[in-house]
């Protein structure tokens, strides 16, 4: 993803010029430096310390981003941070509490908000005409699986893919009342060896009596699929995964269409738009359009999946308005 981001920055964000690539990984700083025409370096440290930058992407594994954020915010840099904030909640509030007293922007990579179908239908039901909401579908399915090294330190299936799903379905939908989750590791053992799962279903009751559910695979094999639907009183909306190629092959009893592989290939509008927004919001001191406080909400929903998949239950949640956005927490736990 920083190489995705470091590219993006470079050549199609015109609010953000890049100054600098740092990755622990010389041969990776380096190589990225090199292709973009960029200064590099293996220190975060002494990028933060630079007077001359306003802002940090970090993108590095998940295990590190809370404190690469409360670091930056100790030296007065906004941060855009990818998904998840950190595997742990504590760490995630920490990192949230030191960008709100430094006063720094923090975004969260929830790219699919910033993609033009998903943005266009969300913002038609939002101006009323779905009309009442009845049903949420989701589905986000990798073609393959990341290498077991990345999954280990992914913080499991819930906070590594499906936090998006709630992301999504809080951003089109609304606040969420209750959370069902079946979890399965079928494709490879090594998922269940690492006490994780590649395969999932979330059934979820919004607290507008909306109902929902999101599908999850690390393993779909034909292609990267991420579509949904939302059904209501007065319309339906469908976000497809759209086509490779927009061309269909038919033979007789046959019609073939090419899937995207990957977000990559499916994202590419949403990951520069998403880092294009957080430039603007730091130049023009504009609130950022995901906020920290959102990524919190989505990793409590994972948490409270976690806790139904394993304890074969539906799981409540209560959730309150504050200054900052929404507060989750588990009810009756
Ligand atoms: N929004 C999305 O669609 C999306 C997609 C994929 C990954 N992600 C997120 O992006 C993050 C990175 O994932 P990835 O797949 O790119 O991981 P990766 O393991 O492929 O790459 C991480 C890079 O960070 C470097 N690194 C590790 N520790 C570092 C440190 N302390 N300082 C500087 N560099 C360090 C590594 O050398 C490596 O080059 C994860 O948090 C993941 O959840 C988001």
């Amino acid at each position: 993803m920083g190489r995705y981001h470091a590219a993006s920055l470079a050549g199609y964000c015109p609010s953000a010029e890049l100054v600098r690539v740092v990755d622990a990984d010389e041969t990776v700083a380096q190589e990225v430096g090199r292709d973009l025409g960029i200064e590099w370096s293996t220190s975060f440290n002494d990028l933060i310390k630079d007077e001359s930058i306003d802002a940090v992407v970090i993108a590095v594994p998940t295990s590190f981003h809370a404190d690469l954020i409360i670091e930056a915010a100790g030296a007065g840099k906004h941060v855009f941070c990818e998904k998840p904030i950190s595997l742990e909640r504590q760490p995630t509030v920490e990192a949230i509490a030191a960008t709100r007293g430094a006063g720094i922007k923090l975004q969260i990579g929830f790219h699919r908000r910033f993609d033009p179908d998903w943005a266009a239908a969300t913002s038609r039901i939002r101006a009323g005409d779905l009309g009442e909401v009845y049903l949420f579908r989701t589905s986000l399915r990798d073609m393959k699986p990341p290498t077991m090294e990345y999954i280990k330190g992914s913080g499991g299936f819930f906070i590594d893919v499906t936090i998006h799903d709630f992301d999504t379905a809080r951003w089109m939908v609304g606040e969420i009342d209750e959370v069902m989750a079946f979890g399965a590791a079928l494709s490879d053992k090594a998922f269940a060896e690492v006490e994780d799962i590649d395969n999932a279903l979330i059934f979820l009751r919004f607290h507008n009596g909306a109902l929902g559910v999101i599908d999850n695979s690390r393993v779909a094999g034909y292609g990267y699929e991420c579509s949904t639907e939302v059904m209501g009183s007065k319309a339906t909306v469908r976000v497809d995964n759209p086509s490779r190629v927009h061309m269909q092959w038919l033979t007789p009893g046959q019609a073939a269409r090419a899937y995207v592989e990957s977000f990559i290939e499916r994202y590419p509008i949403a990951y520069r738009a998403e880092l294009e927004q957080f430039a603007l919001a730091v130049c023009d001191d504009l609130p950022v359009p995901v906020t920290g406080e959102d990524a919190l909400a989505a990793f409590d929903l994972c948490t409270a999946a976690h806790l139904s998949m394993q304890q074969r239950r539906p799981v409540s949640l209560r959730h309150e308005s504050g200054l900052h956005g929404v507060a989750y927490e588990m009810a009756g736990t």
